[in-house]
């Protein structure tokens, strides 16, 4: 794929920094070069020789989603903007990539499908779910649900690892199901889609393999990387956040079915292996 014609938004996110690496020749740019949340910017942004947007951009603080400013910023960037983004597409004939969250959902159905009906319990999920909505207006889209992102940047497996590393026993939480996915894997079903013209629509992207909670994640983080001492406590979400202010609901299955994107010919990775690959080079690098 002749990646000069890809434009990545929100570049030096966790997604944003793994799809630089994987398009060299492609356009790139972060907030300070354009701020998506102006529809003035973005109108007025010279597109040409563009084909495809892909919106790494967005505001991912859950809980700070909950506060009085972080309510406008969810809204303007996750919602907002992909309006303005779907709206140059129209205009110049591009393709939309965009990138949407388990969050949408209120976690009482597993394995989400991409016909369950949105359901989001906080202000993140429910600007994702507007992002959503306004994406799938455009004809040429991709709308990719991912859950627990892992990559280049603050995530959870570098919290448990940093905890480790300061020889903490921590509780964690057993309530809250789900799977991995890698940045890696991530831009791999993007190009997969992208380079076999697969039909446009939703699809869940997240890695394959057995689903686990936080807590026995947390397990499997500190074996890989040899913490054999360490105990990890199973905790409930309610009891984790007990007393806390302006927590954002959870929800508590993110388990998603995967079948929509391998009957177009991906075949999916399993987040243990690739967990094994992520903190061995995690632990390359602290050496
Ligand atoms: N992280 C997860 O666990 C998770 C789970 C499910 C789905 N997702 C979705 O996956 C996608 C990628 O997530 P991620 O983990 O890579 O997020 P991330 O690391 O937080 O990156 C988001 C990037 O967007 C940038 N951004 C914010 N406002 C912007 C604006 N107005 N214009 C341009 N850029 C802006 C941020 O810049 P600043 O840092 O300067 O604000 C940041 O670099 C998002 O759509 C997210 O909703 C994430």
């Amino acid at each position: 794929m002749d990646d000069s014609t890809i434009f990545i938004v929100g570049a030096n996110g966790q997604l944003g920094t793994a799809l630089r690496a994987q398009y060299p020749g492609a356009q790139f740019a972060d907030i300070n070069e354009l701020d998506i949340t102006s529809a003035q910017s973005v109108d007025a942004f010279d597109w040409s020789g563009i084909d495809t947007i892909l919106n790494a951009a967005a505001y991912t603080n859950v809980d700070g989603a909950e506060t009085a400013e972080g309510r406008v910023a969810a809204w303007s960037v996750n919602a907002s903007a992909v309006a303005n983004l779907v709206h140059a597409c129209q205009k110049h004939g591009m393709t939309l990539v965009h990138i949407s969250s388990d969050y949408v959902f209120d976690g009482t159905k597993k394995p989400h499908t991409e016909e369950e009906s949105f359901s989001p319990l906080g202000v993140y999920g429910q600007s994702k779910a507007a992002g959503d909505l306004v994406a799938a207006t455009l004809e040429k889209h991709y709308i990719l649900r991912a859950t627990w992102v892992i990559g280049e940047g603050k995530n959870f497996v570098r919290t448990m690892l940093g905890l480790a590393e300061k020889g903490i026993s921590p509780s964690v939480v057993a309530d809250q199901v789900g799977r991995l996915t890698f940045t890696s894997e991530l831009v791999r079903i993007i190009d997969h889609l992208l380079t076999t013209g697969a039909p446009y629509g939703t699809y869940n992207a997240t890695n394959d393999g057995t689903p686990a909670s936080w807590a026995e994640m947390t397990r499997e983080i500190f074996a890989d990387a040899g913490y054999n001492s360490l105990a990890v406590t199973d905790t409930t979400t309610a009891a984790h956040f007990a007393g806390k202010e302006g927590v954002a609901p959870r929800p508590l299955e993110s388990e998603m079915d995967l079948q929509k994107l391998h009957a177009t010919g991906f075949e999916s990775r399993d987040w243990h292996d690739e967990l094994r690959a992520y903190i061995a080079k995690e632990k390359e690098s602290i050496q």
